[in-house]
């Protein structure tokens, strides 16, 4: 009995599932019937094509229109690598080719016209750069990549605005990195130069490139960023301390005037509260006594005793009040 009705059961759920297996079925063919039917329909349409006359009215219909200029991308199928150059340049030359191209497929190889007929820079930028820089392609090497300067072209030398000879870089950059490079000499003048520091590591041909201090030189401390240096210096001057603010870090000036840091911070005065860029302004600059605090012990004893120090000894070091206290 129990597996009667078993048996019965699973009949039913076969009949069930063929069922569902149909329906199913059915659906998917219908799916593929659809576009199959379209393309037997296109076959047909282009098989009656050739048997027919129209082939001649087609061919014809090719010359129905005016001819149109063609657009980049169709130079592009013969040139590719122009085109293919200007894509990818990020330049302000994606335009039309023949906006530069007015002349085109006119190189006569026997005429020696080729120079002739190829766009000028200066027609569109005039002497961009200025009478000194009349021949564009010697550094501009590729108008579909105006962008990509060979460094060989900017690093020649040649007559700059003081009449002295000097680097390519030096005429466009003169104010104000030229200048300064000339008038305040220091040691990156003579061991690296324009080119000695902005070169690339990885592309040494790429124009525009900044370096940092990093690349070179360690901090005077720890935890100094690139940023800060430029606080103090000027790469192009760098000799010429700038001037920097009231609350640098005595660590800093510490990192060499050592034994002065440590006589301030050891024997802790009033002076020893005060940055050491409160008291010298500027690098090298000695503020006197009297600027701070006038003639604090009567005309007498400041005529007899003009220098301070003599009581005083040493303003990062100062042992009178210490005793007296
Ligand atoms: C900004 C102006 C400019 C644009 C835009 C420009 N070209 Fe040029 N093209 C030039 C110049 C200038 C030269 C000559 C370069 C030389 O003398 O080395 C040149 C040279 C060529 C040459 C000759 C290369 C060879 O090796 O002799 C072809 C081909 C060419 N261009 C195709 C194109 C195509 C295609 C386009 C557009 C997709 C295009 N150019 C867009 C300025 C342009
Ligand atoms: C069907 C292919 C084809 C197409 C499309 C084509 N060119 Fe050319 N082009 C050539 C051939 C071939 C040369 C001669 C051989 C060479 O220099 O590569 C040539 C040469 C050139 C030159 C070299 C100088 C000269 O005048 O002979 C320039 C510039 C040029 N094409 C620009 C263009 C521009 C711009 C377009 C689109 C308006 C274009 N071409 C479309 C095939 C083509
Ligand atoms: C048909 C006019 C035309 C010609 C010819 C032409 N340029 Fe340009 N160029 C332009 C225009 C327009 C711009 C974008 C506007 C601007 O910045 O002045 C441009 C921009 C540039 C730029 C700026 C960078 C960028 O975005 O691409 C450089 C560099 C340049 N051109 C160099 C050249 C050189 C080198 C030549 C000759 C090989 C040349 N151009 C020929 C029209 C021209
Ligand atoms: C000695 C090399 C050199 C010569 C020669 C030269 N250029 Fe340049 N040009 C450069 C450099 C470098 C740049 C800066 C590119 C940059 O922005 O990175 C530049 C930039 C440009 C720019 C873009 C300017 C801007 O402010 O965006 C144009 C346009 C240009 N040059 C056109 C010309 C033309 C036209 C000539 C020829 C009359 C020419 N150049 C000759 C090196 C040169
Ligand atoms: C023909 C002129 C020209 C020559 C030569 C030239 N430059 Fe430039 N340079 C430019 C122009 C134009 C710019 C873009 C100016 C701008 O963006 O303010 C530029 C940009 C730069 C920048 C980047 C500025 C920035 O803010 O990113 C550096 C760095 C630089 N040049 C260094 C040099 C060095 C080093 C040389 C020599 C190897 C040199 N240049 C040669 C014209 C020139
Ligand atoms: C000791 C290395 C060094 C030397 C040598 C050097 N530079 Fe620089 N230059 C730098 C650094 C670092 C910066 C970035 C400074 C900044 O961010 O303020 C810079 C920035 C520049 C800039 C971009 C300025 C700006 O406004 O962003 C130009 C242009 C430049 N230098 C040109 C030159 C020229 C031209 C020479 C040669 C006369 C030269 N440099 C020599 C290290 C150097
Ligand atoms: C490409 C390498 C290079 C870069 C980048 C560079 N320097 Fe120098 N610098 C030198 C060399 C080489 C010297 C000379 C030897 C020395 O004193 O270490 C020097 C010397 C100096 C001097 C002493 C100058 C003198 O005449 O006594 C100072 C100050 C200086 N660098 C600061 C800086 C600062 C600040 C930066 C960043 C803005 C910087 N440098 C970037 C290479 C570099
Ligand atoms: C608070 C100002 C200040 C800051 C910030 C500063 N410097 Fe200096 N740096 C100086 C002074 C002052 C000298 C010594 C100048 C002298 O010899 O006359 C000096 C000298 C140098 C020298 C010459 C070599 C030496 O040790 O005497 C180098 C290199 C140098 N600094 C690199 C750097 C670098 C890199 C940074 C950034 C991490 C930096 N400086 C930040 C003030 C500063
Ligand atoms: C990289 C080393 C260095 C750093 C950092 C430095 N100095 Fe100097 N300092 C020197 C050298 C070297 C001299 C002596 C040569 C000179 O006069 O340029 C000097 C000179 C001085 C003098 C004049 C000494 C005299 O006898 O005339 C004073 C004042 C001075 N430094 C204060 C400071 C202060 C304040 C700071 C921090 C803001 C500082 N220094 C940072 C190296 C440094
Ligand atoms: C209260 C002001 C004051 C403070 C703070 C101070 N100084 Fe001075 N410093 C002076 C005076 C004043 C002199 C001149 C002393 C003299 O005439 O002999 C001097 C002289 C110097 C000198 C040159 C003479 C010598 O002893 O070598 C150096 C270098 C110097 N200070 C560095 C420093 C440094 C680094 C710090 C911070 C760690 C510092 N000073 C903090 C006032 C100050
Ligand atoms: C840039 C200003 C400045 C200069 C320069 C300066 N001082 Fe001072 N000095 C101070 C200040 C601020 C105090 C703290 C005053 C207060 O708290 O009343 C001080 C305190 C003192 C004290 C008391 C110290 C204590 O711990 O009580 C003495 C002593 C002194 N200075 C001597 C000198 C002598 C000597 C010189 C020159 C060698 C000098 N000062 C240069 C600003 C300066
Ligand atoms: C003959 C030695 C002598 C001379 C010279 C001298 N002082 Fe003093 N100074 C002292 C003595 C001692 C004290 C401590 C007095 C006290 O505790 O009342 C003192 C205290 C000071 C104080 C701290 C005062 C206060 O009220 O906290 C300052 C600031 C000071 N002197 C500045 C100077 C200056 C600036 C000069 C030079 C113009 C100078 N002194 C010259 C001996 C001298």
């Amino acid at each position: 009995m129990k597996n009667k009705l078993l048996a019965e059961g699973l009949l039913v759920l076969g009949i069930i599932a063929t069922l569902f297996l149909c329906v199913a079925c059915a659906k998917q063919v219908k799916e593929v019937a659809a576009p199959e039917k379209l393309q037997v329909a296109e076959a047909v349409a282009a098989q009656q094509g050739p048997s027919t006359p129209a082939p001649q009215a087609d061919g014809v219909s090719l010359y129905q229109q005016e001819p149109r200029s063609l657009k980049p991308v169709e130079c592009g199928s013969c040139h590719k690598g122009e085109y293919t150059r200007l894509k990818n340049s990020n330049s302000k030359h994606r335009f039309d080719c023949l906006r530069c191209h007015t002349q085109l497929h006119a190189y006569i190889p026997p005429k020696h016209n080729y120079e002739e007929i190829m766009p000028k820079c200066t027609r569109c930028h005039g002497l961009k750069h200025g009478k000194a820089f009349p021949k564009c392609l010697q550094c501009h090497t590729d108008p579909h990549s105006p962008l990509d300067i060979p460094f060989t072209g900017v690093q020649k030398k040649m007559k700059g605005p003081n009449g002295k000879m000097v680097v390519a870089c030096e005429v466009c950059h003169w104010e104000p990195e030229g200048k300064q490079m000339q008038e305040h000499p220091c040691k990156h003048n003579t061991e690296e130069g324009c080119v000695g520091c902005h070169i690339d590591a990885i592309d040494a041909t790429k124009h525009g490139m900044k370096p940092t201090c990093f690349d070179c030189h360690e901090p005077h401390v720890q935890g100094q960023t690139y940023q800060d240096c430029l606080v103090c210096h000027n790469p192009h001057m760098a000799k010429n301390i700038l001037q920097y603010p009231e609350d640098t870090d005595n660590k800093v000036c510490g990192s060499c005037h050592d034994t002065i840091y440590e006589d301030l911070q050891r024997n802790h005065t009033k002076h020893s509260e005060l940055h050491c860029a409160e008291c010298h302004v500027r690098h090298g600059q000695i503020p006197k006594c009297q600027d701070c605090h006038g003639l604090p012990h009567g005309e007498a004893l400041h005529k007899r005793f003009p220098n301070c120090l003599k009581c005083h000894l040493d303003p990062h070091n100062l042992p009178v009040l210490k005793k007296s206290e």
